[in-house]
């Protein structure tokens, strides 16, 4: 097998693996409440890259973690990036009818309803990570739960979202941009990124490998979400492409135009993986995943 198709073929298993874990953590109940526990199994089970659950059990192997701590680590982030994506679909935000090749959630379902299981979604994500189960070791699952917290937060993802919500009425330039984007989408990739040693209790200097290789990993993961917004095709992104161009966004592919940003986002992808060189070979996988995030086509 190439190593393009070895880690193709990793990626799909831990897809299906975090999948699993996702099944058994949902809550599937009836009663008057069923619509809610329906609208977070059908946002968070339907497709989707898993990325994010990828860079948590990646990273995690790297300090030998067993696959059931850190497929539950996985699974949360999964949650709150799963709660990110209905809440920045709604009508209010970006007013999106496609995700993952399906209805939204709110078209699916109903605003409310897509407001609601998002919330949930979110606050099982700390459910998990605080569960015994992720660790036995109370301090790092607070530590975990911190982390989380952080990166999901109005100093992470939240903030960048309402920076990007004024950014249709502003010209930022290239500077405004990286920041709202590492809030954006770089926070909750950091965490991902990080989690992996949190769990393996990984010394200062390895942790700091993991966060300059998040660092740089989620400015291209992010260039090249933008670039896809431009050159993709709705039907093979799994959403409506075009969309930041008619919201009038200002974008890297924006400010910069297409070749240098793609230019910029192989160039970051590249820092990336060479901050894992004292990881050697362990660090492979999470070597070609920056490789994939620069040449993926949803
Ligand atoms: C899309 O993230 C939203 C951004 C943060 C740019 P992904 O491209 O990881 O979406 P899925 O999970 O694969 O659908
Ligand atoms: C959304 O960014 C990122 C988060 C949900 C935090 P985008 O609005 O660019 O994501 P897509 O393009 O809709 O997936
Ligand atoms: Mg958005
Ligand atoms: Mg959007
Ligand atoms: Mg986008």
């Amino acid at each position: 097998m190439s190593a393009t198709t070895e880690f193709e073929a990793a990626l799909a298993r831990s897809a299906e693996a975090v999948e699993d874990c996702l099944a058994g953590l949902l809550p599937d109940g009836d009663g008057h409440e069923e619509r809610v526990m329906e609208a977070m199994r059908y946002s968070s089970l339907g497709g989707g890259k898993r990325i994010r659950p990828f860079l948590v059990m990646a990273g995690a192997d790297m300090f030998n973690v067993s696959r059931e701590r850190s497929e539950r680590v996985g699974a949360a982030i999964e949650m709150v990036h799963t709660y990110s994506l209905i809440h920045d679909d709604l009508p209010a935000m970006d007013d999106d009818g496609l995700r993952r090749g399906q209805p939204t959630c709110h078209v699916k379902f109903d605003e409310a309803t897509a407001i609601l299981a998002g919330d949930a979604l979110l606050t099982l994500a700390f459910e998990v990570v605080a569960g015994p189960d992720t660790h036995p070791n109370p301090d790092v699952r607070c530590d975990l739960a911190l982390e989380m917290a952080k990166a999901a937060g109005a100093q992470g993802m939240v903030g960048g979202q309402m920076i990007d919500l004024v950014a249709e009425d502003h010209d930022f330039d290239v500077a405004e941009i990286t920041r709202l984007q590492r809030m954006k989408t770089g926070a909750l990739i950091n965490f991902s990124c990080i989690a992996g040693g949190i769990l393996g209790r990984a010394t200062d200097h390895q942790m700091h490998i993991l966060s300059a290789y998040a660092h740089d990993l989620g400015l291209a993961f992010q260039i090249v979400d933008d670039l896809l917004d431009v050159e993709g095709d709705t039907a093979v992104l799994g959403k409506t492409a075009g969309k930041d161009e008619a919201a009038g966004k200002a974008t890297f592919v924006s400010l910069l135009g297409i070749e240098r940003a793609r230019e910029q986002a192989r160039m970051l992808a590249g820092q990336a993986a060479a901050h894992l060189g004292p990881f050697d070979d362990k660090a492979a996988n999470l070597c070609q995943l920056a490789e994939f995030v620069v040449n993926r086509r949803n």
